[in-house]
C-alpha cells in the first residue's frame, strides 16, 4: 500500500518533478564529441564567457585571506550595500539593503520564495512557455504552477487580461520574467505597471524574475520595483555578471517580509558561499562592468545575425527576442516532436539544441530553443550545417 503511493519507493512530489529532457541533448553531444565530432553548443542557459578576471581575483583574495567560513544568512552586508546602490545607480530607486536577501543563485531565491508564499494547494500563475523550474519549485512546496499559455499576442507574456481570465479560487499571484527564458521577451513599464494593478486589486503577490536584466538589447529592462515597491524581484550573479558556477543570486522583498525570509533563509542555508560573496563585489568596480557591458555587446551582435538566420532557414520567430540570450523558434514546419527533432539535427549536422518541450506544455512539440551562447563563426557553422537539411 505504501509502495503504491510512493513511485519508486520515493515521495509523490517526485514523481511530479521533470528532468530537463536538454540533458539527453546534451549527454549525446558530450559522446560525439568524444568520438572525434564537432558540435557546435547553442543549448546551454549559461554565458560562454569565463568569470571575468577582476571577480576571479577578488575570489582567489577572499580565499587567501580566509573567507572559507560561515557568513551572514542574508549576505554579507558589503555585498547587500553594493546591491542597494546597483539599484539606485541602474534603476533610480532606494532599496534598503535589509530588504536585499542574497542566495545561492536565483534558484535559491526561488525555493526561498516558495517557501515563504505558498500554502499547500496554493497557485500561481505562470506562462507556459517559461523557465520550468518555477513549477517545480511550487510543487515542492505542494503548491500548483498554473500554467497560462501564451504566444506571439501578448508578446509571449502575462498580460492584465489574462490574469483576469486564468485568476482561480486558490490562485496568489503571478510570477513572470523579463527578460523572459526561452522567449527573450521584456514587459516595458507600462505592462509591468498594468499587471500590478491588476495583482493588486486580487490581493496577489507579484514575483517578477529579472535574472536577465543587463542583457537587454533594446528599449530598457525596468525592474517592477520602479512601479511597484512592494513586488518580489529575483535575480541572480548568473547571467549578466556570468557567475554561473558560483551560485550567487539575490531577492528583493517588501520590508514586511525581511524578518520572515531571514529565519527561512538561516534553516534552509546556513550561508551564501562566503568567497563568491566577495568575489562579486568585484563585479560592480567599473572596470568590471566595462567587461560585461563589452560581453552584452557581443551577444547582441549574435542575436542580429542569429535571428534573421534562423527565420530564413524556415523557422517562425513572431516576437523579435529583445533580452537573454535565446530564440525561441516555432519549428512546425519540420517537426511536430522537438525532442526527436533536436537529437536528429544533433545526429546528422552536429548542432545542439534545446526542445520547447523543457518549457511546458503549450505546442512546446513545435518549439525549439536557439542559446546564442557561442561565437559568431559557430553560430555561421550552424547555420550552414541547418541549412543544408533544413532549406
Ligand atoms: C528565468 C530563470 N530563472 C532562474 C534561473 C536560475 O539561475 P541561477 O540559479 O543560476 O541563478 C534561470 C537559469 O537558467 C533562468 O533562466
Amino acid at each position: 500500500m505504501v509502495q503504491e503511493q510512493r513511485p519508486g519507493g520515493f515521495a509523490r512530489r517526485v514523481a511530479d518533478i521533470e528532468p530537463f529532457r536538454v540533458v539527453e541533448v546534451l549527454a549525446r553531444a558530450t559522446e560525439l564529441a568524444a568520438a572525434g565530432r564537432d558540435i557546435v553548443h547553442m543549448a546551454a542557459g549559461e554565458p560562454d564567457f569565463a568569470t571575468a578576471g577582476p571577480i576571479v581575483e577578488a575570489g582567489r583574495a577572499a580565499l587567501a585571506s580566509g573567507a572559507t567560513y560561515y557568513s551572514q544568512a542574508a549576505g554579507i552586508p558589503q555585498l547587500r550595500e553594493a546591491l542597494s546602490q546597483f539599484y539606485a545607480d541602474e534603476y533610480g530607486l532606494d532599496i534598503s539593503p535589509r530588504r536585499i536577501m542574497v542566495t545561492p543563485g536565483a534558484s535559491g531565491a526561488l525555493l526561498l520564495l516558495s517557501s515563504l508564499l505558498i500554502n499547500p494547494g496554493d497557485g500561481m500563475l505562470m506562462t507556459d512557455p517559461g523557465y520550468p523550474c518555477n513549477l517545480h519549485f511550487l510543487r515542492l512546496v505542494e503548491g500548483r504552477g498554473q500554467l497560462v499559455p501564451v504566444d506571439a499576442g501578448s508578446n509571449y507574456q502575462l498580460t492584465p487580461e489574462l490574469v483576469a481570465a486564468n485568476w482561480r479560487d486558490n490562485t496568489v499571484g503571478v510570477m513572470v520574467a523579463s527578460p523572459a527564458n526561452p522567449t527573450g521577451t521584456v514587459l516595458d513599464r507600462e505592462e509591468l505597471s498594468a499587471l500590478s494593478r491588476e495583482v493588486r486589486a486580487r490581493q496577489g503577490y507579484l514575483v517578477v524574475d529579472e535574472i536577465y536584466h543587463g542583457l537587454g538589447y533594446d528599449a530598457p529592462t525596468p525592474s517592477v520595483l520602479e512601479v511597484d515597491p512592494d513586488a518580489f524581484v529575483i535575480n541572480s550573479f548568473s547571467k549578466y555578471f556570468g557567475m554561473t558556477g558560483w551560485r550567487l543570486g539575490w531577492l528583493v522583498a517588501p520590508e514586511a517580509a525581511v524578518e520572515e525570509m531571514e529565519k527561512l533563509a538561516q534553516n534552509l542555508f546556513i550561508s551564501l558561499s562566503t568567497m563568491a560573496q566577495h568575489a562579486a563585489l568585484a563585479g560592480f568596480e567599473p572596470g568590471t562592468r566595462e567587461i560585461l557591458d563589452q560581453r552584452r555587446e557581443i551577444f547582441r551582435q549574435r542575436r542580429d545575425y542569429l535571428l534573421p538566420a534562423v527565420r530564413e532557414l524556415g523557422f517562425t520567430v513572431p516576437c523579435a527576442p529583445q533580452g537573454a540570450f535565446y530564440i525561441y523558434a516555432d519549428a512546425s514546419h519540420f517537426t511536430s516532436d522537438s525532442q526527436a527533432f533536436c537529437l536528429q539535427l544533433l545526429e546528422e549536422q552536429g548542432v545542439a539544441l534545446t526542445p520547447g518541450l523543457d518549457f511546458g506544455h503549450y505546442r512546446s512539440q513545435q518549439h525549439i530553443r536557439f542559446s546564442y551562447t557561442t561565437g559568431l563563426e559557430r553560430l555561421e557553422l550552424a547555420v550552414s550545417r541547418l541549412a543544408a537539411v533544413l532549406r
